[in-house]
C-alpha cells in the first residue's frame, strides 16, 4: 500500500482501491486526485471538503451519510465501533474527542460525533485519527487493531498539539505516525520537526515528515 498526504487531514491509501480520507486541502484549493472510495470524519468543512463535488462511493457516520444521500452520493452509513467491507477495503470507525457541524450556505446542523477510522488494505492497517483530543481509549485502538502507521492530527486549537499527541502516539503503539493537520493556517502553526525529534529521541517509532503530495510505501 502506498500513503499519500496532500495537505491538511487529506491523504489517498493506493492499493487494491484508491481512498481518500477528508479531501480538503486548503482554502479555495480544490482535490483533484482520483479515488474510487472517499472515507469522511466529521463534518467541518475542512473534512467534508470535496466530497460532494467528487461524487465518489463515500463512506461516513449516519448523520452525514444522510445528508450525502439527498446529494446524491453513493454513500455507506455507519457508526462508531462498527466496520464495514467496501469493495475489498475495511473500514473501522473508532472514536474521536471532537464536535461535528454540517454547513450549506450559512445554515447548518449538527453532523452527529467526530470519528475516526482504522482502514484495513492489502494487509496493511492505517488509522486516521481524525480531529481529536488525546484520550486514553487510544491505547485500545492500539490494542485491538495494531495499526501499521497512525495519522495524529498537530495543530493544536481544534485538535491535539504535539505534545498531547506524542502522548498519543505511544498509547496506539504505530511503528510509523503521521503528523496531519497543521499548518494550513495561522492558527494551527507548529514546527513538524520537533514532533518527530521528540518522539524519535524518546521511543523506537519512526515519525515521517511528509511535503504535501508526498507518497510512502508501506
Ligand atoms: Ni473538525
Ligand atoms: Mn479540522
Amino acid at each position: 500500500m502506498r500513503l499519500t498526504w496532500f495537505g491538511h487531514s487529506c491523504v489517498r491509501l493506493s492499493g487494491t482501491k484508491d481512498v481518500i480520507v477528508d479531501p480538503f486541502i486548503g482554502d479555495g484549493i480544490e482535490v483533484t486526485a482520483d479515488c474510487d472510495i472517499i472515507a469522511v470524519t466529521h463534518g467541518h468543512g475542512d473534512h467534508m471538503g470535496d466530497t460532494v463535488r467528487l461524487k465518489k462511493k463515500t463512506v461516513a457516520i449516519n448523520e452525514i451519510a444522510k445528508y450525502l444521500a439527498t446529494k446524491g452520493i453513493p454513500v455507506e452509513g455507519m457508526n462508531i465501533g462498527g466496520s464495514i467491507d467496501v469493495d475489498g477495503v475495511r473500514f473501522t470507525m473508532t472514536p474521536a474527542v471532537h464536535s461535528s457541524w454540517l454547513e450549506e450556505g450559512g445554515i447548518g446542523c449538527n453532523g452527529g460525533a467526530a470519528a475516526g477510522y482504522v482502514i484495513t488494505m492489502d494487509g496493511k492497517k492505517v488509522y486516521h485519527a481524525g480531529d481529536t483530543a488525546l484520550f486514553s481509549d487510544m491505547k485500545l485502538i492500539g490494542d485491538l487493531y495494531r495499526p501499521d502507521v497512525a495519522l495524529l492530527p498537530i495543530g493544536g486549537r481544534f485538535t491535539m498539539g504535539p505534545d498531547e499527541a506524542m502522548i498519543a502516539a505511544q498509547y496506539i503503539g504505530a511503528p510509523l505516525v503521521v503528523p496531519v493537520h497543521y499548518n494550513t493556517w495561522v492558527k494551527i502553526e507548529q514546527d513538524p520537526s520537533r514532533f518527530k525529534s521528540a518522539i524519535e529521541r524518546t521511543t523506537d517509532m519512526k515519525v515521517a515528515v511528509l511535503s504535501p503530495g508526498e507518497t510512502i510505501d508501506l
